[in-house]
């Protein structure tokens, strides 16, 4: 049992960043300079997502100028999230602190100096009861890594959690390079476990994870084999923002100094309040957090600007969606290079970059905030000519045919159609949109090859997972009970994640069951039906439809199975899905947590 009462230390981003830095030049580590946002020579990811990120080669062997002790912060960009923020906790951009071994120490000294950093009163002074750590519970040749524990526990650390690969061990971001187990460092927020068995890494949300030591053993070579390093590393990540909200004790990253001035400024400019309403909290999160990682993508050295491919497609996203999101508070909109400068203001400190690259940033900004104003006074006007002929159907609904239309012609964005179409009382045909963009981008697509790391990948890959998500749906009935019912779900072309309501995390066995269910099916090469029917003929055919959820008169029902009387799944959806499920591969399950309330969330990939 745990009886300390919460402790709530006073620490600016400022302060942790020098901390960090200071601790470990006193042991003799030498600080480098973070690198550029965009990778150089890397085309397997369009941001740097990590610290280790610009040290790859050196983890693999090659000498590094300033030694085999390195310290620094590094700035970096994730969107693979980018519809979570908005919420209290998700961001777009953030800065990781880390400290490298280049050959140097190993297990042992790693683990002493987090420990150090972590509960010395000179430094975080984090009561050690306060901590658990978690550490590799082993796979096939690789052993549990019972070296890491005994140093923690020769430290007094009682709570130490054996995990599995997807939870300790750190893989490169592309598909080979250097890896290893890891041991990640939690801060218990609460004041007593959940149950007898929550212990770090439980999903309860007490605990939070604030630093990683990754021990880079392995180079993970092309053909997936793990080949030994001759030169052990360390790679560690100590996520600021994070770290900061947990030691001081806020709910969200948006509560602490790193975002009080972007949120003061917001509020300045549209004449709103946070805090006191949700829909306007999310407006003013998404633009604190999009303008953020607009400043630093526009105030990079590497001079990206907004554009239709790669890191400026990103770019021009997160600058779009501020601009919605500014419209959603005010109506005149709100300029987003005024808010950009208080964001230089308050990172030029550690980022001089910001400061020299000052006009550049509020040029651009002004520039594309200015371009998509006018493509949505465009599209208005569009709108109100067609208003006449939609106001006669009785039915209020406008094409999704119609609006794709004015997203290809004038690349107004279909949620300012529903927007301006709700105005008058309409509603428009979403799914017939979706079906028109979808083959859209996959004529385009093939006439320009794809790209990776996109927003709105509906691809091949995306396709699978649509399918796979309703076996998956299926399967989670069948083990875990009716009472199952989807919360959400969310597909990329790398992973489909799925969140459905249930009271406990699932067991080991249950996930198993759940797995093999699925890949039998896929085994089975059933075909997809579809059909058109009514709602109500649907649901009292015993397809699955969303509780609460809003559908057309006429739905179309997806079958999977031997055929379409004796199906495995039955569920309302718009589609698109495979053929025959023989193609979506090998499903794994690779996490199962906890996601809010009675919600837990499952992420699950096709393989080969
Ligand atoms: N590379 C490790 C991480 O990002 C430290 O968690």
């Amino acid at each position: 049992m745990i009886v300390c009462l919460r402790r709530v230390l006073y620490l600016t981003a400022d302060e942790l960043r020098e901390k960090y830095i200071k601790f470990f030049i006193l042991k003799d580590h030498v600080q480098i300079q973070g690198k550029s946002l965009v990778p150089d020579n890397d085309p397997t990811v369009l941001f740097t997502t990590a610290g280790m990120h610009p040290l790859v080669p050196f983890l693999l062997g090659e000498k590094h100028p300033s030694g085999k002790r390195l310290v620094d912060f590094q700035k970096c960009i994730r969107t693979g999230d980018i519809d979570s923020v908005g919420d209290a906790s998700h961001l777009t951009f953030f800065e990781m602190l880390g400290n490298w071994s280049l050959g140097d120490y190993f297990k042992d000294e790693a683990i002493k100096m987090s420990y150090e950093f972590l509960t010395s009163p000179q430094w975080l002074n984090i009561p050690a009861e306060k901590l658990g750590v978690t550490v590799f519970e082993g796979e096939n040749d690789i052993p549990r890594d019972d070296e890491s524990a005994d140093v923690w526990k020769s430290l007094g650390i009682t709570r130490i959690s054996y995990l599995p690969r997807e939870d300790n061990w750190w893989g490169p971001a592309g598909t080979t390079g250097p890896c290893g187990p890891d041991s990640e460092m939690f801060y218990y927020m609460g004041d007593a476990p959940c149950s007898h068995d929550c212990k770090p890494g439980c999903s309860c949300g007490k605990w939070l994870e604030i630093w990683n030591d990754v021990f880079m053993q392995y180079n993970k070579n092309a053909a997936g084999n793990y080949v030994p390093l001759e030169r052990k590393c360390v790679d560690t990540g100590m996520g600021i923002e994070r770290t900061v909200t947990v030691l001081t004790g806020k709910a969200s990253v948006y509560d602490t100094e790193i975002f009080t001035p972007i949120i003061r400024a917001i509020e300045a400019a549209c004449g709103c309040k946070y805090g006191e309403q949700e829909d306007i909290d999310r407006s003013i999160r998404i633009l604190a957090d999009h303008i953020r990682s607009s400043v630093f993508i526009l105030g990079d050295p590497k001079a990206v600007t907004p554009s239709n491919v790669g890191a400026g497609y990103v770019l021009r996203r997160l600058i779009r969606r501020s601009v919605r999101h500014g419209r959603k508070l005010t109506n005149e909109g709100l300029k987003l290079s005024q808010i950009a400068q208080v964001v230089i203001d308050r990172f030029r400190g550690p980022y001089p970059e910001l400061e020299e690259n000052r006009s550049v940033i509020v040029n651009e900004l002004d520039k594309e905030q200015a371009k998509f104003m006018e493509t949505i006074q465009k599209g208005e006007h569009e709108f109100e000519k067609l208003l006449p002929n939609l106001l006669k159907d009785p039915r209020r609904i406008m094409s999704g045919r119609l609006a794709f239309k004015l997203y290809d012609t004038y690349g107004f964005p279909i949620e300012l159609t529903e927007e301006l179409a709700a105005e008058q009382g309409m509603k428009v045909n979403r799914e017939e949109f979706d079906e028109a963009f979808r083959k859209h981008q996959e004529l385009s697509r093939s006439q320009t090859g794809s790209f990776k790391g996109g927003l709105e990948d509906q691809g091949e890959m995306a396709v699978k997972y649509h399918t796979a998500t309703h076996l998956l749906h299926q399967a989670l009935k069948i083990v875990l009970g009716e009472h199952i019912a989807q919360k959400g779900s969310n597909i990329t072309a790398e992973r489909l994640r799925f969140d459905f309501s249930h009271d406990s995390p699932m067991t080991g066995e249950q996930i198993k069951k759940v797995e093999g269910i699925v890949n039998e099916k896929i085994r089975k090469n059933y075909p997809v039906h579809t059909e058109t029917m009514s709602i109500e003929e649907a649901k009292s055919s015993g397809a699955i439809a969303l509780f609460g959820e809003k559908y057309e008169s006429q739905v179309k029902v997806y079958t999977i199975g031997a055929s379409a009387s004796d199906f495995f799944s039955k569920e309302v959806c718009g589609g698109p899905h495979v053929e025959k499920t023989g193609c979506l591969g090998v499903f794994t399950i690779q996490k199962e947590q906890s996601s809010s309330a009675g919600v837990r969330r499952i992420r699950a990939v096709l393989g080969v």
